[in-house]
């Protein structure tokens, strides 16, 4: 790939921000562990090298040999990066005197300098770093200081070779993507032309080329990122994905026909399997958080391999795996940590499945695989999405799962679903749910006594759902919600609003 650009992954926090904000350039790039570095380095046309948790000077810092990158292809270093150049060029690194964390603005930018082409003094830059570079390396040119960071930009004379102490790639450095774009497309000359059609084109040759007439086995989960992987294999390959859609009896109400009629609509050759009963009979009597993923995720593989294996000759099962979950991230303690999360709902497949893995999707980020989706004109609605848990409903329910409680469960979440969709706040809301708690409390119905039970219906916005805040839904909304699930949900005589941030509550109550 011509216009490729290489992140090297020194083990900042930052290193995904940097891929994707140069992403938001239309611009192709992949991380790679510092340690590992490509075998196919000549495709890459520029390289940045990302910050790190550790100090140049500690003994177990990354040093990697940067002879076949530096001088020979356009890099740029950011913060730990940019110590790292000067560090073994002749310059100084030491610990900063003063506290170099958060906000600092330019204070000197070296006029004429196309690297800082329409960025202007006094913008703001997002430092974090407790060294600081004392002097420049050989044939260093300063290009920029900040308040308290005399050397907070510089590039060596006669090399494409730029570094800054700050991190162009987090939202509160201003300018911080003009900055990048200056050096891939400017200064590197990397074209922008990854696109979300482009990315569908290349994808689509390549599974062509890779599966042949191979078979194909994929699971579809009635979500954004399966859904994608699907389209994407089915332009290649056609009626030779097979695709299997199972009801584990835990989706939302009315959800496994009405997704199936969707993909079936989409010309995909897709099996719809009801196994309901066997995972609700395999969860019966089991109340244990844990416990309930656990026998969710066995029967699922049960399910799905006795599927798989009616399915002749399959050679290849297809995943919706996402870039975060395959980065390799360089762990705080040296190395590049080796754990690879799998994919939330398939993982764990038997061995003797035997099937080679195919993922379309794996270098793309959650809101990529939205775009790639729209440009291949998938249903907005189902692009738009909120996440829904692998094990459903069954960790909303909170203790023993029946079928009653699922069918109550399923009742009180679509009125609380549908009514923010009627009320043009789904889209403003990341994700929500209602919970069945193990609680029942006295009521009142016309003269009569009740004891029934209680629902939390739990609201949140988040960007990735590591951390996340409930949403402040409209009081109106709130009450009319209340008086239509108390109204119309038999066995339901409470609904309370959960007002808890992640940290410290998670977003499932299990
Ligand atoms: P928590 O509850 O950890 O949830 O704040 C964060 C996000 O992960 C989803 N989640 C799961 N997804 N299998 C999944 O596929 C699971 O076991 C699981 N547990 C939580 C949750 O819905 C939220 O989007």
């Amino acid at each position: 790939m011509q216009n490729n650009v290489l992140i090297l992954d020194f083990g900042s926090q930052y290193t995904q921000l940097i891929a994707r904000r140069v992403r938001e350039l239309n611009i192709y790039c992949e991380i790679h562990p510092f340690n590992k570095l490509p075998g196919n380095l000549s495709d890459f046309k520029a390289v940045i090298l990302s910050g790190s948790p550790f100090s140049v000077r500690g003994e177990d810092a990354p040093h990697p040999d940067l002879s076949e990158i530096r001088g020979k292809k356009p890099l740029l270093a950011v913060c730990y990066g940019a110590q790292y150049l000067a560090h073994f060029s002749g310059g100084e690194v030491a610990p900063s005197n003063t506290r170099e964390y958060g906000r600092a603005n330019l204070s000197f930018i070296k006029p004429d300098e196309q690297f800082f082409k329409g960025i202007s003094l006094g913008s703001q830059v997002w430092m974090s770093h407790s060294d600081t570079i004392k002097s420049l390396p050989t044939g260093g040119v300063l290009l920029a200081s900040t308040g308290d960071v005399a050397n907070a930009a510089y590039k060596i004379e006669n090399e494409e070779t730029y570094a800054i102490q700050f991190h162009p790639e987090v939202y509160h450095s201003t300018d911080g993507k003009q900055l990048l774009d200056n050096f891939l497309i400017d200064i590197a000359g990397v074209q922008p032309d990854w696109t979300p059609n482009s990315f569908v084109d290349t994808t689509v040759a390549e599974l062509k080329e890779k599966i042949g007439n191979d078979k194909v086995v994929l699971g579809l989960s009635g979500g954004v990122d399966s859904t994608v992987a699907a389209v994407l294999l089915h332009k290649a390959i056609g009626s030779n994905l097979h695709c299997i859609f199972v009801n584990n009896g835990l989706l939302r109400k009315n959800e496994f026909s009405s997704v199936l009629k969707q993909y079936e609509g989409m010309g995909l050759n897709v099996k719809g399997v009801d196994a309901s009963a066997r995972f609700l009979d395999a969860l019966a009597g089991e109340s244990d958080p844990e416990g309930k993923r656990k026998i969710i995720g066995r029967v699922f593989i049960e399910v799905f391999d006795d599927e798989a294996h009616l399915i002749e000759d399959a050679k290849w099962l297809a995943q919706g795996t996402i870039y975060p979950d395959v980065i390799e991230s360089v762990s705080v303690n040296g190395g590049p940590s080796a754990t690879i999360k799998s994919h939330h709902n398939v993982g764990g497949l038997p061995d003797f499945m035997k099937l080679k893995i195919v993922e379309p999707l794996k270098m793309l980020f959650k809101d990529e695989v939205r775009r790639v989706g729209a440009s291949m004109d998938l249903d907005p609605e189902l692009l738009g999405r909120h996440p829904f848990p692998g094990p459903g409903l069954a960790i909303r329910i909170l203790g023993d799962i029946t079928p009653e409680k699922v069918s109550i469960l399923q009742e009180v979440d679509a009125i609380f679903i549908n009514g923010l969709k009627d009320n043009d706040l789904y889209n403003k809301v990341w994700q929500a749910g209602a919970i069945l708690l193990p609680v029942q409390s006295v009521g009142v119905m016309g003269d009569e006594r009740t004891y029934e039970k209680c629902v939390a219906l739990r609201a949140v916005e988040s960007t990735d759902g590591m951390t996340a805040d409930w949403v402040n839904l409209p009081y109106e909304f709130l009450q009319k919600t209340s008086n239509e699930i108390i109204n119309r949900v038999k066995g339901v005589n409470r609904v309370v609003y959960d007002i808890s941030s992640k940290p410290p509550a998670t977003i499932e109550w299990e």
